[in-house]
């Protein structure tokens, strides 16, 4: 139980998850990069193709998608944007959840992604099974889930949130009295129930991407640069959260990048997303927050190890060969449009009344 009597943490043990090495992807000169790029771009137009591209993955993927007008994105505008397009087939740049939310709302497409193992530690710690097991007992609260799940976790929500939204949905149920049961990650909803002082019971797993930033080296830091915001995605453990001048989705945090007056940034989330940062604000110092503290495996080392599974490389074999494509069990698929078009049209009406 934490010191806060509106939130538990579930005191089962976390699900281990095996986190793979960073892939190692063979250099490309610049004339083999831009001719990789011609050929994906020529086979994007043959197949009716877009990229929804997150803001961790590599840059030269997020200029394709710009450049082919795709998407460059946070989970909840990469979940929009499939439904707008009139493409036929979404390519999926990120992880497995993307692509999989990407085909629940779109089932008539095709959707494929460059390696379908690109998952998530947060979805990986969370089983359907045992999670649908610790829904069955506890069922006077109202299930919110996390992005960063499985089909068949998000078949057994509610809601789902992202970070870009989910304060608004958990004030919103919080304000009509609902009790909730948040999953898979305890620092985003430990942040969550600190903001909305909602009732939440939590599930214990953590990304191991932000699980890594070290409170006392950004302490450090910040003394090194006085004059620096500090900007931290929500899934940062809470003494990391505490020191920053901006907590947000990554769509927050680029934003804070380019409005704050600011000459210098400590930012504390995947260090791909320096690339969009750097193109909105190119005089702008970015500084990555420190993961090597005292104690710290730094197995991640500020940049996930499945977003790093996408690159220009696999993108074109995929194109090329076909495979990877995502299927969704079609009795899962019905469940979880709900929980998910549910989020859609409250963040329609959030934008409808201006915010
Ligand atoms: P955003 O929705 O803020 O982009 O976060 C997705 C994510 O996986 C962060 O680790
Ligand atoms: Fe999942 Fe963390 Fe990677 Fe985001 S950064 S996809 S939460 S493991």
């Amino acid at each position: 139980m934490s010191s806060n009597p509106e939130e538990q943490l579930d005191q089962t043990e976390p699900h281990q998850v095996q986190v793979p090495p960073h892939p190692q992807w063979p250099p490309l000169s610049e004339g083999e990069r831009a001719a990789a790029m011609a050929r994906i771009k020529q086979m994007m137009q043959e197949q009716n193709a877009v990229l929804v591209a997150h803001y961790y993955v590599d840059g030269d993927l997020q200029a394709l998608a710009e450049e082919t007008g795709g998407c460059v994105a946070d989970s909840l505008e990469m979940a929009r944007f499939g439904t707008t397009t009139d493409a036929e087939t979404l390519i999926v740049c990120g992880v497995r959840f993307m692509g999989e939310t990407a085909k629940i709302l779109n089932p008539e497409k095709r959707v494929i992604m460059p390696d379908l193992a690109a998952t998530c530690s947060l979805d990986e710690a969370c089983p359907a099974d045992a999670f649908s097991a610790f829904c069955d007992q506890h069922p006077d609260r109202t299930v919110v889930v996390y992005a960063n799940t499985s089909a068949a976790v998000k078949a057994r929500a509610d809601w789902v949130v992202t970070s870009g939204i989910a304060l608004d949905i958990v004030r919103h149920l919080h304000g009509r009295g609902e009790k909730i049961l948040w999953a898979p990650d305890r620092h985003l909803g430990h942040y969550v129930q600190r903001v909305t002082g909602a009732d939440m019971l939590l599930w214990n797993g953590a990304c191991v991407v932000h699980e890594e930033f070290k409170s006392f080296g950004l302490q450090r830091l910040k003394k090194l640069h006085p004059d620096a915001a500090v900007l931290v995605h929500p899934e940062s453990p809470d003494e990391v959260v505490d020191q920053a001048d901006v907590v947000g989705s990554t769509t927050a945090l680029i934003k804070a990048v380019q409005e704050l007056p600011n000459e210098e940034f400590i930012v504390a989330t995947d260090d791909g997303i320096f690339w969009k940062m750097h193109q909105l604000a190119p005089h702008k110092k970015l500084i990555s927050a420190p993961t090597a503290g005292e104690g710290a495996t730094c197995e991640s080392c500020a940049h996930c190890p499945w977003m790093a599974m996408n690159a220009l490389q696999n993108l074109e074999t995929v194109l090329r060969d076909g495979g990877n494509e995502i299927h969704i069990d079609p009795a899962v698929r019905a469940q979880a449009v709900t929980s998910i078009q549910r989020m859609l049209d409250f963040a329609r009406e959030r934008d409808r009344r201006g915010g």
